[in-house]
């Protein structure tokens, strides 16, 4: 890929009204999802799931892409098409999940490091031959609990997930796909993860993740950022109002995000369905046209969570799946132009 057409298809991914359906879970993610459900934890399973959510007639008008895992965009359809093929034909760019997951980082009690880039320029290259065009990798900040010492994140943990992130979206850009650069700051922390100190933590980060990308020579045109929002822990003493939820995010943003990165595609992180919807909308209302970069959707519960209880692993119940996974992308649609109307009836 030409460096104009990784600008491209950075353009392509966070085009106005479009964004992400992130469907790239590890079999072990998948998995647990299922198990929740009592659903089958098979390969055959995750495939005819998958299967019912890429055939969902008319999804290509509201998504730009869909992340894949390995196991999935090498799958085909029950009639024999390649999922790769299903949503090209949809209009939508196949992506796929690089990193290999998280583990501890050394000398640095409570904090995760991402895996994967051992071999990363070769399997940039196989999955380029299956059709993949972009590709995400997630690091995980995680806000130390109450009482824990030292705090998290150290210097330490920013430094070695910001390289980490850096130096996939080089091997990434070179080899010819779009990196999703996703710094996720989880939201399930207790009481001292009040939404100050989660505008902290992102005020740290995404700098670290940027002065990276600088030193490794990554071409922000051809990135797609996908941060957290500002949120406060699950357990946290007062739940903010969506309204401050979007200022908080959109200020910390305005102030660490340089405005030649492509895009911005917002990770669900745990928020329902509808939070993540309205989040998203208070977002582009406050952002009115005014920030530098186009603000849209890159989640995976928030779009399936509806989708996949709707389905329920039976065959019969898939016409009625795909109209649940529709309507919540449609509304996701409208929250990435700030159109959604939470009291609006719904189609
Ligand atoms: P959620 O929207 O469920 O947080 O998932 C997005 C994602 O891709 C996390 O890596």
């Amino acid at each position: 890929m030409t460096v104009r057409s990784l600008a491209d298809v950075a353009a392509a991914l966070v085009v106005p009204g479009k964004g992400i359906l992130a469907a790239d879970e590890s079999t072990g993610t998948a998995d647990r999802r299922f198990a929740a459900l009592g659903i089958a934890q098979t390969e055959q399973m995750r495939r005819a799931y998958r299967e019912m959510l890429f055939t969902t007639p008319g999804i290509g008008r509201y998504l730009s892409g869909v992340i894949l895992y390995d196991e999935t965009i090498r799958q085909k359809t029950k009639d024999g098409k390649p999922f790769v093929d299903v949503l090209k034909d949809a209009g939508i760019l196949a992506g796929i999940k690089l990193d290999a997951g998280t583990t501890s980082l050394p000398f640095a009690p409570g904090e995760k490091i991402t895996e994967g880039l051992d071999g990363l320029q070769k399997r940039v290259a196989e999955y380029v031959k299956l059709g993949a065009t972009f590709a995400k990798w997630r690091a995980v900040i995680e806000i130390s609990k109450s009482g824990v010492s030292p705090a998290t994140p150290t210097a330490r943990g920013l430094l070695a997930n910001a390289h980490a992130l850096a130096r996939y979206a080089a091997i990434c850009q070179e080899g010819g796909l779009v990196p999703i650069v996703e710094p996720e700051v989880l939201m399930d922390g207790d009481h001292d993860h009040t939404i100050e100190r989660s505008r902290e933590v992102h005020a740290v980060v995404l700098p670290a993740v940027f002065e990276q990308l600088a030193a490794l020579g990554v071409r922000l045109d051809g990135i797609v950022l996908k941060p957290s929002m500002v949120i406060p822990g699950e357990k946290a003493p007062r739940n903010a109002s969506i309204e401050t939820i979007a200022s908080e995010t959109l200020e910390v943003l305005s102030e660490t995000v340089p405005a030649d990165v492509a895009g911005i595609a917002f990770l669900s992180g745990g928020q329902s369905d509808d939070e993540a919807t309205q989040t998203l909308n208070e977002i582009n209302k406050r952002a009115a046209g005014s920030a530098p970069w186009p603000l849209t959707f890159s989640y995976g519960r928030a779009l399936q969570q509806a989708a996949l209880r709707a389905w329920n692993a039976d065959e019969a119940n898939v016409p009625k799946a795909q109209a649940v996974l529709l309507e919540r992308a449609r509304l996701t649609s409208l929250a990435a132009l700030g159109k959604y109307d939470a009291l609006a009836p719904t189609g």
